[in-house]
């Protein structure tokens, strides 16, 4: 593959240089098709030609960043925000005035109203949910049937931030309906972001119907659970109230399209990061028995016959490095995207103002530089006196900075425990029509997988 080399020039005379070109664009489409076809192992593969890779998407330029250190000097920079490709195609879901597209001070106070219900202190109170919902998994998964794990993870993810964020029993109910929702508006906004076709989405074909109908219906659902909250007269300590008693700038309340822009924007990455994870999870235990095994061990040491809760989470350390490693090999957020809002400079190369980025978490994370045995599934390297080795930046699953995940404590916890129920009540084999490959989408997950759970 050739790569057209420019020197990093950033020395006291020469101007910074523009990085080097990936190789194996081709004409009119350059780069694009490897990303629609192959884009996990092209990303991988780009650090192979610089440290900041210019890559080609039609006639666009776009600036691919490929290294650990660089890509939290990204994240920790001020002069990226979020914007790009993937965040326009998320727009119609997300809204505009929602934490996960708004940028400056409108971002900043936004982050300052949900923070404290995603704090460490906050997570205790979520416990009981967390541990009732990894409990139901058990229980549904008793009758020996063959298991759709991609409607059964997202299910237990959508529940459990719903009730966790948003408590009220009118909660359970909704639930169910925001978990069909989402399936359909997941997959349709896949097909949104790799063929973006535009107006012809909003020709009245069955897939597009199906798709607006939920879109809608999702929309409705949470003017809808607004609505309850506010008739109940309640203020649980929850995000809901955080966000009805949020003031503006000014001290004014905030506006209703920003509550309900809120409300989507922290539901929808929430559900479909820790869905796409727990079956990647349960993908992990099906291929690894022996892991399987060892948090069965691990759960009776420490909890003993009673079942596991929420309490117990901070003593499976070998469970929680099992997620880490699960989160290291199949980052639910494959790709992230910023723009330049100034010419600036990135390890010695020119950024132009406007510039759009790139980088994979997940090309960082199995890059061989940073980790032994790169691509083998090991969770002991997460005990400490490994993990130290680990460079600053090569494992960074929910991002660092500003934008910064604010569920990282609240994952961890809910999926450390979902982990615990399941695998020490079953180990699991695949059933027919399973397809373990890897479903590239906004998230990254295996594409469909049938279980058996088999009891203990
Ligand atoms: C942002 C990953 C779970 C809500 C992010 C970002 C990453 C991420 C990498 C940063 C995006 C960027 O830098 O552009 C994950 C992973 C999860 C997870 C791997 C689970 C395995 C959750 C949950 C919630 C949530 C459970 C809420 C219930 C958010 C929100 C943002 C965000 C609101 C936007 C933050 C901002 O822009 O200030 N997540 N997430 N995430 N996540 Fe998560």
């Amino acid at each position: 593959m050739t790569v057209e080399s420019v020197k990093p020039g950033a020395s006291a005379t020469t101007a910074p240089g523009e990085p080097p070109l990936a190789g194996g664009g081709v004409p009119l489409l350059g780069h694009g098709w490897k990303l629609v076809s192959d884009p996990l192992a092209f990303m991988a593969q780009l650090r192979d030609h610089g440290d900041v890779v210019r890559i080609r998407l039609g006639p666009k330029t776009v600036y691919a960043v490929t290294t650990p250190a660089l890509t939290g000097e990204v994240a920790l920079s001020p002069d990226y925000i979020i914007a790009g490709p993937l965040w326009e195609s998320l727009e119609d879901l997300l809204g505009e005035e929602g934490v996960a597209t708004a940028n400056g001070p409108l971002h900043r106070r936004q982050r300052r109203t949900i923070q404290p219900a995603f704090r460490l202190d906050a997570i205790p109170a979520y416990g009981p949910v967390m541990a009732e919902e990894a409990h139901a998994l058990v229980e549904r998964w008793r009758s020996g049937e063959a298991l759709d794990i991609t409607a059964e993870s997202f299910r237990v993810a959508v529940r459990v931030a719903a009730r966790c964020l948003m408590r009220g029993s009118y909660m359970d109910a909704r639930a169910e309906r925001i978990c069909a929702d989402l399936a359909t508006l997941f997959s349709g906004m896949y097909q949104r972001m790799v063929v973006p076709l535009g107006p012809l989405y909003k020709v009245p074909l069955p897939a597009n119907r199906e798709f607006n109908r939920a879109l809608a219906d999702l929309h409705v659902l949470v003017d809808e659970i607004v609505a309850d909250r506010r008739a109940s007269g309640q203020k649980p300590d929850d995000l809901l109230t955080a966000l009805l008693e949020a003031r503006d700038e000014k001290g004014e309340p905030i506006g209703e399209q920003e509550i309900h822009d809120q409300v989507i924007a922290i539901l929808t990455p929430g559900s479909e990061t820790v869905g796409a994870t727990v079956m990647s999870l349960l993908l992990v235990l099906t291929e690894h028995p022996e892991v399987g095994d060892k948090i069965h061990h691990e759960v009776e040491t420490v909890v003993g016959d009673r079942p596991v809760a929420f309490e117990d989470v901070r003593k499976l350390t070998y469970t929680a490095n099992v997620v880490t490693e699960t989160l290291r090999l199949y980052p639910a957020v494959w790709v992230l995207t910023r723009r330049a809002v100034t010419d600036t400079e990135l390890g010695g190369y020119r950024i132009p103002r406007g510039a759009d980025l790139i980088y994979s978490p997940y090309a960082i994370q199995r890059d061989r530089r940073s980790y032994g045995r790169n691509e083998e599934f090991d969770p002991d390297r997460w005990l400490p006196e490994r993990a130290k080795d680990v460079p600053k930046y090569a494992m960074s699953p929910f991002s660092v900075g500003n934008r910064k995940c604010p569920s990282d404590h609240f994952s961890m916890a809910e999926l450390t425990l979902i982990t615990a129920a399941v695998a020490s009540a079953y180990r699991f084999e695949h059933a027919p029509g399973s397809d373990a490959r890897a479903r590239i989408g906004i998230t990254l997950r295996p594409r469909r997988l049938m279980l058996r759970a088999l009891p203990r």
